[in-house]
């Protein structure tokens, strides 16, 4: 299968976890992929071994000209961008009492803007080559319900959900699809984070969070990256086209609406 072919994506924060994933999967779907990430050692490792001409850039997106710099960059040695996930984010945990001024604008600096203004600087780019594009946004479950120890990330992932239905309206006037997925847990580096987290916050041992969140999803188990990539190639494909502003759960069944 090849429901890429030709296309050419920037994914941000890929240099691991569900964003590698969806780097990999686009490959194989024959796009040619940038991994646009903080971690730039990570990043050129994930497209080695990638493969399929797949790049790293620089990018922090948390800084203007280093959005500005990637998005020319792959445009330099890709060609025009075709397709965004914005995927970068921070997680955070603490109780209302415990949030620190800090911690809320970091995770506002890299979930908020970081999402706009990359979005704005390939919107941009896609509207002056004419061309369109598809655009997702990475939300999360935690954008549709707050919890008690995670408020400024399920603050963040709402203001993602509510990004993705502006910018969605404004932009398919330019045939650019703005679209988002919101996850609901899935294993892996990032998860583990929170599991410590939540181990200190709940003093809990190690990877009783896990276990519990596994058990209370639906499906019975918690999710992998791959179980996001189906929806990530279907959004960023021509089939997608009259999908405007949506944010799909890929959740196994946590969340309905
Ligand atoms: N893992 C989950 O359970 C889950 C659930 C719901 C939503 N999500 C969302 O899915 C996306 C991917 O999650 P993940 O679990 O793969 O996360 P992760 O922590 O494994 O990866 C995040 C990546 O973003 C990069 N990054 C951080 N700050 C950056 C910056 N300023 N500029 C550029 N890159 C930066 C990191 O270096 C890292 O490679 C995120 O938006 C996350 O909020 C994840």
């Amino acid at each position: 299968m090849a429901r890429l072919a030709g296309k050419t994506a920037l994914i941000t924060g890929a240099a691991r976890g569900i964003g590698r994933a969806f780097a990999e999967r686009y490959t194989q779907e024959g796009a040619r992929v940038a991994i646009g990430d903080l971690n730039l050692a990570g990043a050129e490792q994930a497209a080695a071994a990638i493969g399929g001409g797949a790049i790293a850039v620089p990018l922090d997106v948390t800084r203007q000209e280093s959005i500005d710099a990637a998005v020319r960059e792959v445009e330099t040695r890709l060609g025009g961008i075709d397709i965004l996930i914005n995927n970068a984010a921070l997680f955070d945990l603490a109780p209302i009492a415990d949030i620190t001024r800090e911690s809320f604008d970091r995770l506002f600096a890299v979930n908020v803007a970081g999402t706009l203004f990359t979005l704005q600087a390939v919107a941009r780019s896609m509207i002056a080559r004419g061309t369109g594009g598809k655009i997702i946004n990475m939300a999360s479950q935690a954008g549709r319900r707050g919890e008690p120890l995670v408020a400024v990330y399920c603050a963040t992932k709402a203001a993602v959900i509510s990004l993705t239905q502006s910018a969605g309206l404004n932009l398919i006037a330019h045939g650019i699809n703005v679209n988002a997925i919101a996850p609901g847990v899935v294993d892996g580096e990032h998860w583990d984070g929170v599991d410590a987290l939540f181990a200190r916050y709940e003093n809990r041992p190690l990877g009783e969070k896990k276990r519990l969140v596994a058990e209370s999803v639906p499906f019975g188990r918690m999710g992998t990256a791959q179980d996001l990539t189906g929806m990530a190639v279907f959004l960023a494909s021509d089939e997608a086209d009259y999908i405007v502003a949506q944010t799909y759960n890929v959740d196994g069944g946590n969340w309905m609406s």
